[in-house]
């Protein structure tokens, strides 16, 4: 199994559109089995797949937020979704919650815990896509000890630099201890050809080589329909949304996603 994070300790860089799309494109167009972790209490991810667990209503048990904890076997928390090669273990709120207590439990080393759980999967999947939150938390700590790549998403603005350079760090620091440990590359998302978008890709170009990749994710007006999906012409985000090959097959982001996907599985096995 091959364990991917997709990290930025920016919020709305499209972490969570490629982990749906990317893990979606690799489960049904290249017939991969892939594991779904979603780290972010907001659990976009989650909802995208039809899963919540709230104070008021809950259509699943056992979390990331339990798993984390010590309280069940990972196999409890695995969730199947609408496609048979894709399952997720989800998040919730309460996942906020569980990483303070972690950061004061001091019996045993916090940052191994998700790496101790997926040891017990690694031959039941081809590959792990860990959805990470804008924070650093001991999830996402977690999620770096966990796994072989970091695939980093950005906007085309002037910040994603300094961004990229703290996250560099990060992994070059985590490195030391989880030696499988790689930046993978960084992708550009929400993209809009305007001189200031394509200003900040040389720069980091400049910075990182040919680990920018040149596939970009355009911007798209269909990527934001498939998180209100319309059924019976009401417009509901309760029920289990529609990745976007399947929504908008024809679609700029899709075409881009297709490709991102191809250049992940043939580049990362
Ligand atoms: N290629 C795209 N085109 C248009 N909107 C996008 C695209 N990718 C993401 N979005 C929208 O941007 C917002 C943030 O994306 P999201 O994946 O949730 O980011 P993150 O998980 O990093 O916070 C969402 O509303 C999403 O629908
Ligand atoms: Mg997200």
């Amino acid at each position: 199994m091959r364990t991917i994070a997709f990290y930025n300790l920016k919020g709305g860089v499209g972490k969570t559109t490629s982990t749906v799309n990317v893990a979606h494109i690799m489960a049904t167009v290249h017939n991969k089995k892939v594991l779904v972790i979603d780290l972010d209490p907001q659990a976009n991810t989650s909802k995208f797949f039809g899963f919540i667990k709230t104070d008021d209503a809950k259509n699943y048990d056992v979390g990331i937020d339990n798993l984390l904890k010590g309280d069940a076997d990972i196999h409890e928390g695995i969730q199947k979704t609408a496609w048979t090669e894709l399952d997720i273990i989800p998040s919730c709120l309460r996942l906020a919650t569980v990483d303070r207590q972690l950061l004061t439990e001091t019996t045993m080393p916090q940052q191994f815990i998700l790496s101790s759980l997926l040891a017990n999967v690694r031959d039941d999947y081809d590959y792990c896509i860990i959805d990470c939150s804008p924070a650093l938390t001991i999830s996402n700590t977690n999620a770096l000890y966990a796994c072989n790549d970091v695939i980093v998403p950005m906007l085309g603005d002037e910040y994603a630099k300094d961004g990229l350079t703290s996250i560099l760090g990060e992994i070059k620091a985590i490195k030391k201890y989880n030696i499988n440990l790689d930046f993978a590359f960084c992708f550009y998302t929400q993209w809009t050809n305007t001189l200031s978008s394509q200003n900040a890709y040389e720069r980091v170009r400049e910075m990182v080589g040919n680990k920018l990749l040149d596939i970009k994710i355009r911007r798209t007006t269909v990527v934001s329909e498939t998180s209100q999906v319309i059924k019976d012409g009401v417009k509901t985000t309760q029920i289990p949304r529609i990745p976007l090959l399947e929504w908008a097959p024809q679609a700029t982001a899709t075409k881009d996603y297709l490709q991102l996907t191809k250049y992940i599985v043939e580049h990362y096995k």
